[in-house]
């Protein structure tokens, strides 16, 4: 939707309907500029790159202006909570729930580690082409980018991880997972279920998804004059993989993942919230990640000469201590922590040439998180110094395990909200703590406005109350249809309320 307009004709209808919807929504119009002017109120502001800008609408022509004649069409959708309701009544029919437990439990007993999730993926094809949807096939290995709507813009997109963890499956039960070694552990099997019954909600209402026109002007450029409304929205629903380890976010955007998108949801189950209820919190969700690995030599290979690497070793682990106790604010939580240290070498009397140590570290804020991979790698080099030794402080740059941290947009955590409780109610929703855990949603956090949230699982009667990433790890499948629901509902309910600036692309496509 970015426009590039040949002067002449083009430019002198774009600015009668500029007038125009000017003209027609004075009473809700923001302040503007001459060179930056949004014309509707909306709960959204328009993303600046998708907003239509006008650099001269005082040239109407006042005449034409007159002649077209703004229609308030019928068509159009307004969000309202019977579509929430209506959402809700299609997740919970009985043959949808029997439908989205069975895929949830196809892929549990399937599960597939990172960049592996070949049949994963293809349940999950086999799925879209019995709902008739569309979609591009592969990204990032396994990954699938789907498509529910208009196929024009505005687009908005829904994300599921497909990956599973190589642990051992701890819980006996009927679809216990039948590869050794490894589990849906995480819940990727429900997140790429809840996905999926989204896309068959979405696929049964695409005629919602359609953006609310305030608007409607003829359409001076078609031959067929007709009302511009109705035109506008698709849903993107993007089946990642890789997210425990290798970073399919990162190689589905470099793929081509978010082409057009404007803002990401997704979701993810959490044992700390009760079944269905729904979570989320405006601005630091999830900490930013990374690891390093030091190896601290003696200078030079002579014993009398050279420092003791592990002195100096020992020297840099207490002092990395010192980093967050004492330099970072208390309230910004950070964690730098040593997990390993080793020095090959089991001699009693003599000094080893070379210790290694690594570790990992966690923020919740970009700067933070950057000065802490700064001071980490200046507090060990300047101890191995006063030893006498050398230091390298590997962080992995290049392969993929920093991420940053994941930072709710408010104006996203805030439509997830209202879409929450629309749907469960404002007893089912609540504001949650920022956890130390990382996700890579927060690649496609750093291109986009976009909000993570979480659905509970917890029901302490069935036993559905283990963190993620342990053997004995389960869910309660009641919380399969409301995730469906929620999903269909933010991104039906998002295309709805974006009102948008009527563009000439849309123009020329109709
Ligand atoms: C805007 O349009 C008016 C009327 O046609 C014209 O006089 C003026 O020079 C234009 N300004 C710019 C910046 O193009
Ligand atoms: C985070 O901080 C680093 C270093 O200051 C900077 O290069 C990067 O662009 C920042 N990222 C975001 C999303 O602000
Ligand atoms: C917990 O699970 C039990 C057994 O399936 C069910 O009867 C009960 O309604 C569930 N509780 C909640 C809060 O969903
Ligand atoms: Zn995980
Ligand atoms: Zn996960």
């Amino acid at each position: 939707m970015t426009i590039l307009v040949k002067k002449s004709s083009f430019l002198q209808i774009i600015s009668i309907i500029l007038a125009l919807s000017f003209t027609i929504t004075a009473k809700t119009a923001r302040k503007s500029t001459d060179h930056d002017f949004s014309y509707f109120e909306s709960p959204f502001e328009s993303p600046s790159k998708h907003a239509f800008k006008s650099r001269n609408h005082s040239s109407s022509n006042l005449e034409q202006k007159k002649s077209l004649v703004p229609i308030f069409g019928t068509e159009c959708r307004v969000w309202s909570r019977e579509c929430s309701e209506e959402i809700l009544r299609i997740a919970k029919k009985p043959e949808n729930v029997k439908w989205i437990k069975s895929v949830r439990r196809k892929i549990h007993e399937n599960p597939e580690l990172a960049f592996e999730e070949h049949e994963t993926s293809e349940v999950i094809r086999k799925e879209l082409d019995e709902l008739e949807i569309s979609y591009r096939f592969p990204l990032a290995k396994t990954g699938i980018r789907a498509m529910v709507g208009t196929g024009k813009p505005p687009f908005v997109a829904i994300r599921a991880d497909m990956d599973a963890l190589p642990i051992q499956e701890a819980v006996e039960w009927e679809h216990k997972s039948k590869n050794a070694g490894k589990m849906h552990a995480c819940g990727h099997d429900a997140h790429v279920a809840m996905l999926v019954g989204a896309a068959r909600i979405l696929k049964a209402r695409e005629n919602h998804l359609k953006i609310k026109c305030s608007t409607v002007v003829e359409n001076p450029i078609s031959e067929r004059q007709g009302p511009l409304s109705g035109q506008f929205g698709t849903v993107i629903l993007l089946f990642q993989p890789a997210e425990e380890a290798g970073n399919g976010a990162k190689r589905m955007i470099k793929e081509g993942a978010l082409e057009d998108v404007e803002a990401i949801f997704a979701m993810h189950i959490s044992h700390l919230l009760p079944t269905a209820v729904i979570g989320s919190r405006s601005g630091p969700l999830l900490a930013g990640c990374g690891f390093f690995k030091v190896v601290i030599m003696g200078l030079d290979g002579n014993p009398h000469h050279s420092g003791d690497p592990i002195l100096a070793a020992s020297a840099a682990v207490i002092s990395l201590q010192g980093i967050v106790s004492r330099e970072s604010n208390p309230l910004d939580s950070q964690v730098v922590s040593v997990t390993f240290l080793n020095s090959g070498e089991d001699d009693l009397d003599v000094k080893p040439k070379r210790v290694e140590f690594g570790g990992t570290l966690r923020a919740f804020s970009n700067t933070s998180f950057h000065l802490l991979l700064k001071r980490i790698e200046e507090v060990i080099i300047a101890q191995a110094k006063v030893y006498k030794c050398s230091a390298t402080v590997d962080f992995f740059k290049n392969s993929d395990t920093i991420y940053p941290p994941m930072i709710n947009d408010d104006r996203m955590y805030r439509h997830v909200r209202n879409s929450a409780v629309d749907l469960v109610g404002p007893t089912n929703f609540r504001v949650v703590q920022p956890l130390m855990g990382a996700e890579d949603f927060s690649f496609y956090s750093e291109v986009i406005p976009a909000a993570f949230f979480y659905i509970g699982i917890k029901n302490e009667t069935l036993g559905s109350v283990h963190s993620p990433h342990s053997p004995r790890f389960m869910i309660d499948e009641n919380a399969l249809p409301v995730g469906a629901a929620a999903h269909a509902a933010i991104a039906e309910r998002y295309l709805n309320e974006r009102e948008i600036n009527i563009s000439i692309d849309g123009l020329r496509r109709e």
